[in-house]
């Protein structure tokens, strides 16, 4: 069966932090299937400090070589300002928006003993002020052409977790939340909110020494498959008119692309008209934490009252 080609022809996709890693190839992949690319990259070290503006125009002189079309921009995402004026950029120079990538990111490691809150303060400033920002300044012209695709970048760390990033894990574990509301906040208007976890070699990763993260006697197993390229055609999927779901969180490793979920587990029923005892909790605690007697994946939070609702028979 041959596959019709997923293009982005007269589409306008703004890819934050697209200087290299990820955004990089997202930003080279959109524009080879011609797409309009604002390719926004601050240019800092990988803890967030400094700027450049040499890493964003190196890919858009990349794409424009190939035939392509890019615009470079080197603003802060942590900044509102800033944030305006990537969007900004995206209508003077294209005339519309169509999707967000949100994936500009900066990295802390080190235990959490070592970790301060400036490090934590500068994480979330990034990830999920970055991606709260430039969604915010996208969504009113997403709203007025009908709708628009945002994919948010969280990770494994913030979902799963992972030693020595209790900082990062932090933030991308809000920036699945905040995908989660703006997928809810965003069907009335054809917004459609998707995040991905990747796992690549890339600029960010290179700088953990072997086992700083724990002991992952996996990954070397899954060799070159952590090449950015086996994350990108996820990202390009969700950017695109082609995706049709909202509301979900993708993980990419080794070749295989899944989706990830939040359930809640069947648990057990106590009584409805006294609130349980800590004895109770403790009775119960096998039936609460058993997930192979059946889960649910709630919508929202409306929708895990709904399960809980149904389930009693109301
Ligand atoms: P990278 O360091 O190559 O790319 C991140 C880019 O974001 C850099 O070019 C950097 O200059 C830019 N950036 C940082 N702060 C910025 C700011 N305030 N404004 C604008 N641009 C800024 O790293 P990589 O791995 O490509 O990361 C891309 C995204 O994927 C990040 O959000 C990262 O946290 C996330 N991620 C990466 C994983 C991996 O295995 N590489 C795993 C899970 C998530």
């Amino acid at each position: 069966m041959t596959q019709a080609r997923i293009e982005f022809t007269n589409q306008t996709v703004i890819v934050t932090g697209a200087g290299s890693g990820l955004g990089r190839t997202y930003a080279l992949e959109i524009a080879r299937r011609g797409g309009n690319v604002v390719v926004n990259d601050l240019g800092g070290s990988v803890a967030g400090q400094g700027a450049s503006p040499d890493s964003a125009n190196a890919v858009v002189e990349e794409i424009r070589r190939a035939g392509g079309k890019a615009v470079a921009n080197g603003d802060d995402v942590a900044s509102p300002a800033g944030a305006r004026r990537i969007v900004e950029c995206a209508l003077d120079s294209f005339g519309r928006l169509d999707a967000v990538i949100n994936n500009a990111g900066n990295m802390r490691a080190g235990t959490f003993e070592t970790l301060t809150f400036d490090d934590l303060n500068s994480l979330l400033a990034v990830h999920v002020g970055g991606a709260f920002n430039v969604t915010q300044a996208a969504w009113p012209h997403l709203v007025a052409r009908g709708g628009g695709r945002v994919v948010f970048t969280s990770s494994g760390a913030g979902i799963f977790g992972v030693e020595n990033l209790s900082a990062y894990g932090a933030a991308k574990g809000a920036v699945a939340g905040l995908m989660h509301v703006l997928a809810l906040e965003g069907a009335r208007h054809g917004i459609l909110c998707n995040a991905i976890l990747p796992n690549a070699g890339t600029r960010m990763t290179s700088i953990f020494k072997p086992g700083a993260l724990g002991e992952n006697p996996w990954a070397a197993k899954l060799g070159s498959t952590f090449a950015p390229e086996f994350t990108t055609a996820l990202t390009l999927y969700l950017a695109s008119t082609a995706c049709h779901d909202s509301h979900g969180i993708y993980s990419a490793v080794g070749g295989r692309v899944a989706r990830a979920f939040i359930g809640v587990a069947n648990g057990w029923q106590g009584s409805r008209e006294v609130p349980p005892t800590v004895e109770d909790i403790a009775a119960h605690w096998q039936a609460i934490r058993d997930d192979s007697k059946g889960y649910a994946i709630p919508a929202s939070l409306a929708d895990e009252n709904r399960v809980v609702v149904e389930a009693l028979g109301l």
